[in-house]
């Protein structure tokens, strides 16, 4: 069984400070070789060099849908491959939610990022609303068929793909096993009829250390995308070793 991929989204969170004592306690433990740690993009360069000559990798939560250029506020693929960044998450929730991004935005991320020699890890989750309204396997086909539709069947494959429930980030409130087997069952499907089923699917929303076995022994869960557990060192070492 190939090992499991457990990847920490800083989110908006870190200083130069609470970064290197972080990034040092999760150096001090093997379990967390092969992990990935995104943290916000003006540290990157720093915790590049934190986890240099390690097996920690490195990856950024958002990437320009554009080469580089007059685009201002923006970082594009390439610099982010530059500073040793071997994974980007794209369309995240709360970047759809919050900052108006759309599948055509998705898929252009995972088109340069692929493209820059990185690995995009592109999620997808539906509401509250919509898995009380029974719609939430629809939603989320529909959001991976948009990727594989807008970014080509090539680099969905070069993808890694993140279940999140959004009404499971950041509430405490993780999805049952049944709710992430029954989703990650029909996301395999889907990718099986695509040609895409080597992609490594990852499940993310309130992941903590209790249960992280239990959820990575689950058919279909290759890993797990942690938010809040990831910037408390103890806990991501544990998931790490949940892994295992
Ligand atoms: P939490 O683990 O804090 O729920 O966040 C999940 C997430 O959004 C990871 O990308």
């Amino acid at each position: 069984m190939a090992a499991k991929l457990v990847v920490g989204n800083w989110k908006m969170n870190g200083s130069v400070e609470k970064n290197r004592s972080l990034v040092s306690a999760l150096l001090q433990d093997e379990a967390t070789a092969g992990a990935v740690v995104c943290p916000p993009c003006v540290y990157l360069s720093q915790v590049r060099d934190l986890i240099a000559g390690s097996r920690l990798r490195l990856g950024a939560q958002n990437v320009s849908r554009y080469g580089d250029g007059a685009y201002t506020g923006d970082v594009s693929a390439q610099m982010l491959a530059e500073f040793g960044c071997r994974y980007v998450i794209v369309g995240h929730s709360e970047r759809r939610a919050l900052f108006g991004e759309f599948d055509a935005d998705v898929a252009q991320k995972m088109v340069v990022a692929v493209a820059a020699g990185m690995t995009p890890i592109v999620c997808v989750g539906e509401s509250l609303q919509q898995r009380q309204q029974g719609d939430a396997v629809a939603v989320v086909l529909a959001q991976l068929q948009a990727a594989k539709e807008l970014a080509g069947v090539e680099v969905l494959q070069a993808s890694v793909v993140a279940y999140e429930p959004v009404w499971a980030i950041g509430t405490g409130v993780a999805a049952t096993l049944l709710d992430v087997a029954q989703m990650h069952g029909a996301i395999k499907t889907a990718l099986r009829e695509w040609g895409a089923g080597d992609l490594s699917l990852l499940y993310g929303g309130s992941v903590k250390p209790e249960g992280a076995s239990e959820l990575m022994a689950l058919p279909g869960v290759d890993g797990v995308l942690v938010g809040g557990a990831s910037l408390v060192a103890a806990q991501f070492v544990a998931i790490c070793r949940a892994a295992m």
